[in-house]
């Protein structure tokens, strides 16, 4: 059986910085710079211009990705879309990046597989997860993982939508996950899921079980109130589940990769709060120059944080092939993930 591993790393975020005073000045939200950066380390996050959607910050990133891979779209055999904030309600943005990537199109069409993923801040592990079944089984020689957000268009920019929407940025992170017979690559991935907290974290704009599944005025439009329409989040209890499923995903993990903590050279966790991160890092024992951050700039791109972590850290030097990658993450649903990848 082949092994796994990641043979190329690609990230795009759109060129708008939205500072924390931005959100006060440009968008009149009752928040402050030093409340944001205290509570979550966040200083600045990107928004897509007005006419870009979540496919084509994907397809940057993507192409990106193949670059570092060294291989053409045409050599890819499936796509995995993670994402929150997909271009439509349906279909996918997997299927719009084939069509991006052109891969369908000329003499040779590759009418490859384009799968999208729905696990919100966790969406990127599930995908290393399928992606990892896929190459480990034959079925694919090389797929192209995708985590990106639009989340721009969808925050309640006013003061009462200030607890998610000063968290929230745009962006997008992708790796190509490649068959390999050397002895390297994805460990395993961990995953895990409670539904019972399902609400906790949750964005509903509609309900299927209504009839119609908005309400409709009288011309036939459809209505949806702000809590509906805005996700909505019991921030407190998300931060105390969160420390403590990462926490647990990440001994997971090394268990079955029969690894010691310290045995791990770099950490990439999702970056939701770097206070979350910096208490999951207390709790394990991990000094801070293992693990690396880059909310600061870009807030919480939910999918991407890790695969955009993940690049950055290539380009910067800091991961290097040989290495020990501890990756975590936790979100919406709930649901959460780990893996250990030797690079
Ligand atoms: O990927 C997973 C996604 N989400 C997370 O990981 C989020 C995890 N949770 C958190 O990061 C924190 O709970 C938050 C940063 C979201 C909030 O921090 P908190 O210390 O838990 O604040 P809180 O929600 O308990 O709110 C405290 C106060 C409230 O005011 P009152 O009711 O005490 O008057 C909020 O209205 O802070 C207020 N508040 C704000 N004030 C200024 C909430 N958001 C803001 C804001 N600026 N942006």
């Amino acid at each position: 059986m082949a092994n796994a591993y990641i043979s190329g790393t690609g990230f795009y975020v759109p060129p708008q910085v939205v500072t924390n005073d931005d959100l006060v000045k440009k968008y009149g939200i009752e928040t402050s710079h030093e409340w944001i950066v205290q509570r979550t380390g966040i200083e600045e996050r990107r928004f897509a211009a007005e006419g870009v959607g979540t496919a084509e910050l994907g397809e940057h990133a993507a192409r990106a990705a193949l670059a570092a891979a060294g291989l053409q779209a045409t050599d890819i055999d499936m796509i995995l879309f993670a994402t929150l904030s997909p271009n439509y309600a349906f279909p996918g943005s997997g299927v719009l990046l084939q069509r991006r990537l052109g891969v369908a199109e000329g003499d040779n069409p590759r009418l490859i597989p384009a799968m999208d993923i729905r696990n919100q801040c966790s969406g990127f592990l599930y995908g290393l997860y399928t992606a990892n079944a896929m190459v480990r089984s034959g079925a694919a020689k090389h797929v192209l993982l995708v985590g990106a957000e639009t989340h721009s268009a969808a925050l309640d920019l006013t003061t009462r939508g200030r607890t998610v929407s000063s968290l929230f940025g745009d962006g997008a992170g992708a790796v190509v996950v490649s068959a390999t017979d050397e002895e390297r690559g994805i460990q395993g991935v961990h995953l895990g899921a409670d539904g019972r907290h399902a609400e906790v974290l949750c964005q509903k704009v509609w309900d299927i079980t209504k009839r119609p599944f908005v309400p409709l005025d009288d011309e036939g439009r459809g209505l949806v109130e702000p809590d509906h329409l805005w996700a909505q989040m019991d921030g407190r209890k998300v931060f105390r589940h969160a420390v403590m499923a990462m926490s647990g995903a990440l001994v997971d993990a090394c268990t079955h990769a029969s690894l010691e903590l310290g045995d791990i050279d770099l950490f990439v966790f999702h970056q939701a709060n770097l206070r979350i991160n910096q208490y999951l890092a207390d709790q394990l024992g991990i000094p801070p120059e293992k693990a690396v951050h880059n909310i600061q700039r870009y807030g919480n791109t939910t999918a991407a944080t890790i695969p955009i972590l993940l690049a950055e850290s290539v380009a910067s030097g800091k991961l290097k092939p040989g290495m020990t990658v501890g990756l975590a993450a936790f979100g919406s649903g709930f649901t959460w993930g780990s893996s250990i990848i030797k690079w």
